[in-house]
């Protein structure tokens, strides 16, 4: 299928004409229509899903346009409550288009699953025995999932570390599993639980834990773009990024609202595609301290021609079946919107958001600031808020930003005007 993910005036649109936009460009059925429109999930899915449930929650969900990675058009779905970042990632990936896009790239879906053994009572006699029996090892984990290793993946090695606690020193074992298109904590955790009795055997020792590690750097992104310093505002605003990025790069108060504006999209297009968001956000703030001290996720500089370019590695924990992905038939629709075929495609995109929404939040930070988009559309809330309905809602937020008095109480002034 191909088409282009620039879509002039799609802001404009009214929810439902995007949505047939959309649905005429990507070919969705008439189901995928109606599970967008939020019709998606049963009460009693629901009730499997989780525990106790009562009711069902609601959340926007918005297309970003624009993207272009690795020399393919994307329209990103992104579930949100924040106002700004769906049109900044755009706005970011309409600017990188003019470059030829993000270019990507996957390092393979390898996690660790992490076993804990205490009361080794001789290291090295046990770190010999694991060595000469991983193979073993690897057949023991292979054989809790037929389907995994028939496409290629699987565990595929055994790594030996130890870690000295204030409790004790453990042996921990690193099993290396290559997960292929699922996020993969569940295929991991069980081939733990199946290596458990022989670890015990071969160590001396007693197994404590056996779960996924969330540190992920095994199975990481990097993505690029050169953002032309005409279309960010001039080399004075990629002069300032720089800046803004050496205060992130520098200071951990700046860095954990940097890297927040990178998560702001990745989780974005992770809540759209039901991912286990959590384990991507602990796994990033983690990685970004690999060099010593918490660092910006993002690198930045200026080429020659006075253009920034801008990269992202980034360890991904996400998969684009198993899990929730196949309870959920809109997180089945989100995916069809991306349009990905594997997990290595998918990947590649939410890198590539999360670049984008950095270099629009700084771009924004260091020129307008960031209040002003978000005032835009904190007004058209307000203004819905009141009560106001159809042109109504764009008048009052109009009227309270070139004020700029956005309040309730001057929308609501606003709104009896207009109905008086
Ligand atoms: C707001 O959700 C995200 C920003 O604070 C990110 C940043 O400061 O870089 C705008």
């Amino acid at each position: 299928m191909s088409f282009s993910s620039r879509i002039p005036n799609f802001y404009n649109l009214t929810i439902e004409e995007r949505r047939n936009t959309i649905a005429k460009l990507l070919e969705l059925t008439e189901e995928e229509i109606t599970i967008l429109e939020g019709k998606a999930i049963s009460d009693e899915a629901l009730s499997f899903m989780i525990e106790n449930v009562v009711g069902r929650l609601s959340l926007p969900l918005g297309i970003a346009t624009n993207f272009i990675v690795n020399s393919k058009e994307y329209l990103v779905p992104m579930a949100i409550e924040e106002t700004s970042v769906v049109a900044a990632a755009s706005h970011a990936a309409k600017i990188a288009r003019k470059t030829g896009g993000f270019k990507a790239e996957y390092s393979g879906s390898f996690v660790a699953g992490q076993i804990q053994v205490l009361s080794v009572q001789n290291f090295e006699l046990a770190e010999k025995n694991i060595q000469s029996n991983i193979s073993n090892l690897l057949e023991i984990a292979n054989s809790t999932n037929k389907i995994l290793t028939n496409l290629g993946g699987g565990a595929k090695d055994i790594e030996i570390r130890r870690i000295k606690g204030q409790l004790e020193s453990y042996l921990v074992l690193h099993l290396i599993v290559d997960v292929k298109d699922a996020m993969g904590a569940n295929a991991v955790n069980t081939m733990l639980e199946a290596l458990r009795p022989e670890i015990e055997k071969l160590t001396g020792g007693t197994v404590l834990l056996r779960i996924i590690s969330n540190l992920a750097d095994k199975r990481y992104v990097k993505v690029e773009a050169v953002f032309d310093k005409k279309e960010l505002g001039g080399e004075n605003i990629v002069d300032k990024i720089l800046l803004a990025y050496d205060l992130a790069d520098h200071d951990p108060y700046r860095c954990a609202t940097h890297n927040k504006g990178i998560m702001n999209g990745i989780i974005a297009v992770l809540i759209a595609t039901g991912n286990d968001t959590r384990a991507v956000e602990a796994g990033a703030h983690v990685y970004a301290t690999k060099d010593g001290g918490y660092k910006s996720l993002t690198k930045f500089k200026k080429n020659e021609d006075g253009d920034l370019i801008g990269y992202l590695e980034i360890p991904l924990s996400i998969g684009i079946l198993g899990g929730a992905i196949n309870m959920n038939q809109s997180y089945k629709a989100a995916l069809k919107i991306l349009g990905v075929s594997n997990v290595d495609e998918f990947a590649c995109i939410v890198a590539a958001v999360g670049l984008a929404q950095n270099v629009a939040a700084l771009r924004a930070l260091v020129s307008e600031g960031i209040q002003k988009g978000h005032m835009t559309l904190h007004a058209r809330n307000i203004a819905i808020n009141v009560g106001a309905k159809g042109d109504k809602i764009e008048e009052i937020a109009q009227q309270m930003i070139e004020e700029e008095k956005i309040s309730f109480d001057r929308a609501k002034e606003i709104l009896d005007n207009l109905n008086t």
